[in-house]
């Protein structure tokens, strides 16, 4: 198993250097590149050599990614192993090759996107009183309790907010200010902007 995890710009002329070095028979090609798809790795590689593009997160360093998986000339084998592989890293997903750009953006942009959340949470916590690693930890520790209610119990995210706006309550109040200020609406236009900048 070769996993190409080579910046976009360095594919092409390492690949050709390496090209006759690569057996159909044997080997089974993992590439984590941006951008780079199955036809352009197909064109380089020998014949039916095996190629899975992945696109993961950098929290598959503490086995948390979400990982999204397409391939071209693989076997149901090939592709259950290789899916299982990532599954142990996080979890995997099998997606149309024509939305590996889009993963890229929510799945691997997305790490930085929480963590901005979970840094400005920090500095509002700070402002109500907290000193700053203790409103850290909340502030992580609240994010990751709410994506588990999601993961592990199924729920939708409206649903688990309906629980917590109290009528006339705070939550509410903080929550539509922070929509009056553009919160879901800058969320959503900065997605769109990276997909726009990777298909540009
Ligand atoms: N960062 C993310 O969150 C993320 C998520 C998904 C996918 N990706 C993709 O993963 C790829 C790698 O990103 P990265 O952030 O890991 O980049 P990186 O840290 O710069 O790693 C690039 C690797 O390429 C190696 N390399 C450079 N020139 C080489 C050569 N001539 N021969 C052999 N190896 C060579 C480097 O080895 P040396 O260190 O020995 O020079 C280094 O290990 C990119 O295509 C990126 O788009 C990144």
């Amino acid at each position: 198993m070769i996993v190409v995890a080579l910046k976009p710009y360095n594919v092409k002329e390492i690949l050709e250097g390496l090209k006759n070095s690569f057996d159909s028979k044997k080997h089974l090609v993992i590439s984590v590149v941006t951008g780079v798809s199955l036809k352009e790795l197909a064109a380089i590689l020998p014949h039916e050599v095996p190629i899975f593009r992945a696109m993961p997160n950098t929290a598959i360093a503490i086995q948390e990614s979400v990982t999204c998986l397409c391939s071209a000339h693989a076997t149901n084998a090939q592709v259950n192993y290789v899916t299982d592989l990532f599954h142990q890293l996080g979890i995997s997903i099998s997606i149309d090759e024509k939305l590996m750009d889009a993963a890229t953006v929510l799945g691997a942009c997305g790490i930085a996107y929480a963590l901005r959340f979970i840094r400005a949470a920090t500095q509002g916590g700070i402002e109500i009183g907290f000193d700053a690693k203790t409103a850290n930890l909340i502030a992580a520790q609240t994010v990751k309790g709410a994506a588990e209610l999601l993961l592990k119990g199924n729920r939708h995210p409206e649903e688990e907010i309906d629980k917590v706006t109290t009528p006339k309550g705070c939550t509410i109040v903080g929550l539509n200010e922070m929509e009056h200020r553009g919160f879901s609406s800058s969320l959503i236009r900065g997605i769109s902007a990276s997909y726009n900048k990777i298909g540009s």
